[in-house]
C-alpha cells in the first residue's frame, strides 16, 4: 500500500494492494474520468507533482515515464510511500 495526496485539499488517501489509484479517491468522492483502465489510452492521465511513480501502463514512451511528472491511475502505482497528485 502507498498513500496519494490531493494537492488542492491536502488530503491523504490509502491506496491499498487490491485496489487502483482511480478506486481508492472514488471511494472518497474524487472521479478521475477514465476509458480503457488498462493503461493504454491515456484518459486518466495526471499530473504527479511528488513521489516517484511505478509506471504500468503502455501509454507513455520511457523518457516520458522517465520524467515521472504525469502517470495513469487507472494502473499505475507508486514506488515511494506518497504520491502528490495534481488534483
Ligand atoms: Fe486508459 Fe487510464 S483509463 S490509460
Amino acid at each position: 500500500p502507498f498513500q496519494v495526496k490531493v494537492a488542492s485539499s491536502g488530503a491523504t488517501y490509502e491506496v491499498a494492494a487490491n485496489e487502483t489509484v482511480v478506486q481508492a479517491l472514488q471511494k472518497h468522492g474524487i472521479e478521475i474520468l477514465t476509458s480503457c483502465e488498462q493503461g493504454v489510452c491515456g484518459t486518466c492521465i495526471t499530473r504527479v507533482l511528488q513521489g516517484e511513480c511505478d509506471h504500468r501502463d503502455l501509454y507513455f514512451t520511457d523518457d516520458e515515464k522517465a520524467k515521472n511528472d504525469q502517470f495513469t491511475p487507472c494502473c499505475s502505482r507508486a514506488k515511494t510511500e506518497v504520491l502528490v497528485l495534481d488534483l
